[in-house]
């Protein structure tokens, strides 16, 4: 009996995948040391497959994805695919000691995922301190078999990563920073593709990046911010661009000549070739949003190229000023989904979970015998209502959660934060009464399927700034964002609970808000945190732990066999 009945499963599910003509993508990522040279210096970085940016997944909606990794460098190492919800493989998420401890140098660990639900550009890279400066790449994903984009079929696709490069292994600066709690030093260059552009007037460019086009013709360009610390303006000269989809979710087609993308966003475009032959500078530069914080100022390009283009230099597009925050809000905050997208589901009326939390900067105590360079002598710091996360060293949150284990995580991360004040009032910023956050490993438990509405509000703590917040597992609807303090009355007025663009990355406005709503509808633990690496190892962040489901299909599966031990 027992046999026939595999065979009629087995039969089933053949005929499904067929049908749905899914794939599998296998690769494998050998993780290890290699000389690169940008800026004419030489520098040991950590990279996959000997490539900076690493390997582009190329895989089509409804595959498996299976990546085998072979950690050969140094470092601790996880692999996190940013943006991906990881339905039934929470295991593969990646952030290390909240989903995962680290694969030691020397060891392997296999991710394997679904990629469902989910068209467009998202990325991979490492989850273990600053190693993502140079361990990452793009995940692109397309329809499946028989569906098509909803936007005319563009004519060749390009992926376009912005990074950045430090004269110094990424590793070290990030220790010496965390040695003495001070902010860590700027990176010396920002990148397209791996290669920092020719306007570094040090040295003479090696490489640039460049995409040659054929007039007339339309493309689609992948726009991803891979960088550790800075906001992005990005613009081609003379050309004017369409949003089509951002964070892999379709978009209503935007027109704009300027993108601005934080860290973890993904931007996808179209970009017609109508421009008369000739040479266009693509360029970057930063969004600071931080007054007073100091930034590197450079301009990062890639060139444009139109065949038989007569002149020599580029021509360059004028970027907004690099604290343009009129610009970058109204940019981000114009964009709207695509409802008739075959992935768009309406945004759920009711609200299990209010919260209301705070984000930005503090400081924590500097340890007795420790010389600390943080501001009053302290070490750099950073919070959410007021908690500033210290992730276990132990165990996994994921895997604690899994084998019932206590002592490494507390659930009792507040909906509100410990103290109302006028959150952006600069006068407060250096109030010592106030700047002070102990460090706790607190999360946020959630019922499967609770549908979760939190209200980020940035406060003026060391500094108002612009925090790019990322959320692992799930998409969120953005219902709306502003200045100044939320006023639950008046701006929620302003929801949009029609067609308000989904993420997984979201800039909340610097000294301002902004609501998102998602639904828990996978259990497992899932991280939340400011994508800038600067604040993300002071504590800007904490987790939900997604009870499960009671169906087999909303229940936390078993560690693969070869899960890395701790
Ligand atoms: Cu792209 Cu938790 O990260």
């Amino acid at each position: 009996m027992a046999p026939s009945r595999v065979f009629v499963v087995g039969f089933v599910l053949a005929f499904l995948s067929v049908t749905a003509s899914a794939g599998i993508v296998e690769t494998s990522f050998h993780v290890k040391n290699l000389t690169a040279n940008r800026l004419c210096e030489d520098h040991v970085i950590t990279a996959v497959n000997g490539s900076l940016p690493g390997p582009t997944l190329r895989v089509k909606e409804g595959d498996t994805v299976i990546v085998h990794v072979f950690n050969k460098s140094p470092y601790n190492l996880t692999i996190h695919w940013h943006g991906v919800f990881q339905r039934q493989s929470q295991w593969a998420d990646g952030p290390e000691f909240i989903t995962q401890c680290p694969i030691r140098p020397g060891g392997n660990y296999t991710y394997k995922f679904h990629m469902i639900e989910q068209v467009g550009t998202l990325w991979w890279h490492a989850h273990s301190k600053w190693l993502r400066a140079t361990v990452y790449g793009a995940l692109v994903i397309r329809p499946r078999d028989g569906q098509k984009y909803p936007f005319v079929k563009p004519y060749r696709e390009d992926t376009i990563m912005l990074g950045e490069w430090w004269n110094a292994n990424p590793i070290d600066v990030e220790d010496a920073a965390q040695a003495v709690g001070a902010a860590p030093a700027n990176a010396d260059a920002y990148t397209i593709n791996g290669w920092p552009g020719d306007l570094f007037n040090s040295c003479r460019p090696s490489k640039i990046y460049k995409l040659d086009v054929v007039p007339g013709k339309t493309y689609l360009l992948r726009i991803i911010n891979a960088a550790l610390n800075n906001q992005f303006f990005f613009k081609i000269a003379n050309h004017n661009l369409t949003v089509v989809g951002e964070d892999a979710a379709y978009t209503n087609p935007f027109p704009t000549d300027v993108i601005v993308i934080g860290p973890g966003q993904t931007t996808d475009v179209l970009l017609t070739a109508n421009q008369s032959p000739g040479l266009y500078y693509m360029a970057a530069h930063p969004y600071a949003s931080a007054a007073g914080v100091p930034f590197n100022a450079n301009i990062t390009t890639a060139i444009l190229a139109y065949p038989n283009a007569t002149q020599t230099t580029p021509i360059l597009p004028v970027l907004p000023a690099f604290n343009d925050t009129p610009t970058a809000f109204a940019f981000s905050s114009n964009i709207t989904a695509l409802v008739t997208s075959p992935f768009w589901s309406p945004v759920p009326q009711k609200v299990d979970e209010n919260m209301f939390v705070t984000i930005g900067l503090g400081l924590s105590v500097c340890g007795t015998n420790q010389t600390c360079q943080g501001i009053f002598g302290q070490r750099m710091s950073a919070s959410m209502n007021n908690h500033s996360f210290a992730p276990p060293t132990s165990m996994s949150i994921l895997e604690a959660l899994f084998r019932n284990v206590s002592g490494v995580y507390t659930t009792d991360f507040p909906d509100q934060p410990p103290l109302v004040f006028d959150y952006v009032n600069v006068n407060n910023s250096f109030n010592q009464t106030l700047l002070m956050t102990p460090k706790l490993t607190s999360v946020k438990k959630l019922k499967f399927n609770a549908t979760v509405q939190l209200v980020f509000q940035n406060t003026a703590l060391v500094g108002i700034e612009n925090h790019p917040m990322h959320l692992h597992g799930f998409n969120f609807y953005v219902l709306a964002q502003g200045f100044g303090n939320y006023d639950p009355v008046n701006d929620s007025k302003k929801f949009n609970l029609v067609n308000p663009q989904e993420r997984n990355t979201l800039g909340v406005p610097v000294g301002g808000w902004a609501v998102i709503r998602f639904r828990a509808n996978n259990p497992g633990v899932w991280f939340i945190h400011c994508h800038l690496d600067v604040h993300l190892p002071w504590g800007l962040a904490t987790a939900f732990v997604v009870e499960n489901g009671g169906t087999p299909e909303s229940t936390l599966p078993p560690p693969p066999a070869d899960f890395p031990k701790c």
